[in-house]
């Protein structure tokens, strides 16, 4: 039986369109996920959308949209650019979705009848931004979020409770438990001083809005959204449903269970979720991994402060992969890790146009040059292959080990090592002075075998971030397929030969000029894509009709004016237009125009208008809208 693991990460709110920043967590979940199938285990990877709530409603209503139509757009734009970076989940949870909102009412009730939820009334300091109650103590300056900064509002309702009192001693002792609960341990220190604070029962519906999931039995309230959708992780599965089999495989019996999150959402996770559980009966069997931030050079990178950076701008650029690579290198586990462009041409020119790029074409062309692409045939060790294979075999171990522990960048830095020694073995072994010596060829083979297998190792380790990149090392090397992890040992047999070209992985690029292209691209793309969005309800105020333009004079008073009689059905209007350059009033009889019917009416230079006539218009020219064959008085949609 395979061992089995579940993957999530935090489901992100619909408010905009994903910026670098949130991405981090679902490339790194991805590269997780990947590293987790190579290690021959079932693999179940979830993420999704946090859709409900009043930031999302008043988001909604901003651009124009019902919510729901909202979300789906957002879900919908998620997706794709969840698969523009391959991304490998195996579900994507809305939670506007019935299969979560139905599950959601269900254990709400369930809850209520247990005790573990009851109603009472509250007041207090709410930040719409973060959706979140703070206590007067945890306020910023001002009153502010102590989150986001933004300003809070004091919201007063009727609502209902959640006991976490109740759980305070059942959470510190698993707590205690469990020491590997919470990753890293800074991240568990803090919440365990949080919880010995003690704990007020969480506030967990509202009345003061609507788009949300409704308390079945009282649906003037809505569940608070972060109850809604911390059970994401369940629902998904199935759990409660009619069809619970992916619950029973992947949250039970044996199954690894890890939530990644940011360090912001650490408290919903580590003292929320558990007692939620808790209260369900259901295991508390996940480990919560915590990473820091992507900064910005003013601060953490976020739709909100408009400060983030958009990934398929690096994508188009550079390809996947050094945007997947960046981001794993970049953030430690638990710490902050600041975006840079400088950073990022820097890590993009050493570690995988040098390091790694040119390991691979090195090897490849010395294989063609000395042995016409061969790797088999009598092999004698030089003095230095010993090492380069200790090192490979250390570097897959360490890798492995740091892996398991989400320890994404140390990892990363296992493979470079062994890029690097193999890079110096080159050097150590100097395969052209070898290849002058016909009594040196075995040696000379070893070397290029030697060369292979680390590219080889290297191909698979590099996977889980280089997703692009490992199919194309494998051509090289006239590999079939990637082997998994588990498999990975010395003393391949390399039956094909090795290409007899490439082209390089990664092209270098000079330092200048890329900063001066995000220079340039940077105005229009760090800010988010202002557009005026508006609703249908909000055009079909607009009232449009064909109108035939009876008669025509010149404005008396205004060189640039026309003054038309139009007949629209039972009426004759008169509309003044600032048309007179570009028709003459003869022009204007007989024609069948657009006319706005509803527009308030004014006095333009003294004679009244009832009405506007649509031009299109340039810097030169302006044309009117006609109507062909419809008749006078025709609506238009
Ligand atoms: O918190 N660097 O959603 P969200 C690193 N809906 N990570 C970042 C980041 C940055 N600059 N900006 C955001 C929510 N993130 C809730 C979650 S889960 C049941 C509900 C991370 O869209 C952030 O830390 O605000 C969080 O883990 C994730 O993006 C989603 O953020
Ligand atoms: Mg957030």
């Amino acid at each position: 039986m395979k061992e089995k693991c579940y993957i999530t990460t935090p489901i992100y709110y619909a408010s905009g369109n994903v910026q670098l920043g949130n991405c981090y967590t679902t490339i790194a979940c991805c590269s997780f996920a990947r590293f987790q199938r190579l290690m021959n285990r079932d693999t179940f990877y979830l993420t999704g959308m946090d859709e409900h709530g009043q930031k999302i409603e008043e988001a909604a209503k901003k651009a124009g949209f019902a919510p729901l139509d909202y979300v789906n757009q957002i879900a919908k734009n998620t997706k794709e650019l969840w698969h523009n970076l391959q991304i490998s989940y195996d579900d994507f949870i809305q939670t506007s979705e019935t299969r979560h909102t139905v599950i959601v009412q269900k254990i709400f009730e369930k809850l209520l009848e247990k005790g573990d939820i009851y109603l009472g009334s509250y007041e207090g300091d709410y930040c719409v931004s973060c959706e979140s109650f703070f206590t007067k103590t945890q306020l910023g300056e001002g009153g502010t979020c102590p989150d986001c900064g933004k300003p809070t509002r004091v919201v007063s309702e009727e609502s209902y409770f959640l006991r976490l009192s109740k759980y305070e001693q059942r959470l510190l002792d698993f707590i205690e438990a469990n020491p590997d609960f919470i990753q890293p341990e800074t991240r568990k220190n803090e919440v365990v001083s949080f919880i010995k604070g003690g704990l007020e029962d969480l506030c967990v519906s509202r009345t003061s809005f609507k788009w949300g999931v409704e308390v079945k039995s009282n649906p003037r309230h809505v569940i608070y959204v972060w109850i809604d959708a911390l059970m994401n992780y369940l629902t998904a599965l199935g759990y409660e449903s009619d069809n619970d089999e992916l619950y029973q495989k992947y949250w039970l019996n044996d199954s690894k269970v890890y939530h990644v999150v940011g360090k912001d959402i650490l408290r919903f996770h580590a003292v929320y979720w558990p007692i939620l559980l808790m209260a369900l009966e259901v295991p508390v069997n996940f480990k919560l991994i915590v990473h820091g931030w992507l900064l910005a050079r003013d601060g953490k990178m976020s739709k909100s402060r408009g400060n983030a950076v958009y990934p398929m701008d690096m994508v188009n650029r550079y390809g996947l992969d050094p945007v997947r690579y960046y981001l794993a290198k970049e953030l430690p586990l638990g710490n902050d890790g600041i975006f840079s462009y400088e950073r990022f041409v820097e890590r993009y020119n050493n570690d995988l146009a040098n390091d790694l790029g040119n390991l691979l074409s090195r090897s490849i062309s010395m294989i063609n040059k000395y042995f016409g692409g061969s790797l088999v045939g009598e092999k004698v060790k030089t003095p230095y292959c010993d090492d380069l294979e200790r090192v490979m075999n250390e570097s897959l171990k360490a890798y492995i080990a740091n892996m398991e522990k989400f320890e994404l960048q140390n990892a990363c830095s296992n493979i470079w090592e062994m890029i690097g020694r193999a890079n110096k073995y080159i050097d150590e072994t100097t395969p052209w002075i070898l290849a002058k010596d016909e009594s040196k060829h075995a040696e000379l083979r070893s070397v290029m075998y030697h060369l292979a297998e680390t590219l080889r190792f290297a191909s698979t380790m590099v996977y889980p971030f280089l997703v692009e990149t490992t199919p194309k090392i494998n051509e090289a090397l006239g590999l079939v397929e990637t082997s998994l992890l588990t498999d990975l040992t010395f003393g391949y047999e390399y039956k094909n030969n090795v290409a007899s070209s490439i082209t390089p992985l990664f092209k270098r690029c000079d330092l200048k000029e890329e900063l001066e292209y995000f220079e340039n691209l940077n105005k229009p793309a760090v800010q988010e894509e202002v557009v005026n969005y508006i609703s249908i309800e909000d055009f079909d105020k607009v009232e449009l009709k064909v109108g035939l333009v009876l008669s025509c004079q010149k404005h008396p008073n205004a060189d640039k004016l026309l003054v038309s009689q139009v007949k629209i059905g039972e009426n004759v209007r008169q509309i003044v237009s600032g048309i007179a350059k570009y028709y003459s009033p003869e022009d204007m009889v007989g024609k069948k125009v657009v006319v706005v019917t509803n527009l308030k009416e004014a006095k333009i230079r003294g004679v009244e208008s009832y009405g506007m006539l649509l031009c299109a218009k340039d810097d030169k020219d302006l044309e009117l809208l006609e109507v062909k064959t419809l008749s006078e008085g025709t609506s238009i949609h």
